[in-house]
């Protein structure tokens, strides 16, 4: 099971196991988060579960779709290494990856 670090809005890092098959929002929020939101719960319409993937992972993520794309838009935090975390599926490939929650909007 991929172990991936998880820093918070204060800049406190911590590790979590990242089950194969969930949803890094699902992640996140299931290992205490509660600053990620994610209030639509993970069917991308509420930009709430945004998170900055680190430079080394983001490319091995899947494409963004159009509708991702334009709620990320909707931040004004957004940045080259923005996601929506519920639309990140965990793989073995996101082992030592490190996700960082974007501030609230
Ligand atoms: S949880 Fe709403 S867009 Fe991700």
């Amino acid at each position: 099971m991929p172990q991936i670090t998880v820093v918070d809005q204060s800049g406190e890092t911590s590790s979590v196991e990242a089950p194969v098959g969930r949803t890094l929002m699902e992640v996140i929020r299931d290992n205490g988060f509660d600053e990620l939101l994610a209030l639509c719960g993970g069917c991308c319409s509420c930009a709430t579960c945004h998170v900055f993937i680190d430079e080394s992972h983001f490319a091995s993520l899947p494409k963004m779709t159009e509708d991702e794309n334009d709620l990320l838009d909707s931040s004004s935090y957004r940045n080259e290494f923005s996601r929506l975390s519920c639309q990140v599926p965990i793989t073995d490939a996101l082992e030592g990856l490190k996700v960082t929650i974007a501030p609230e909007d």
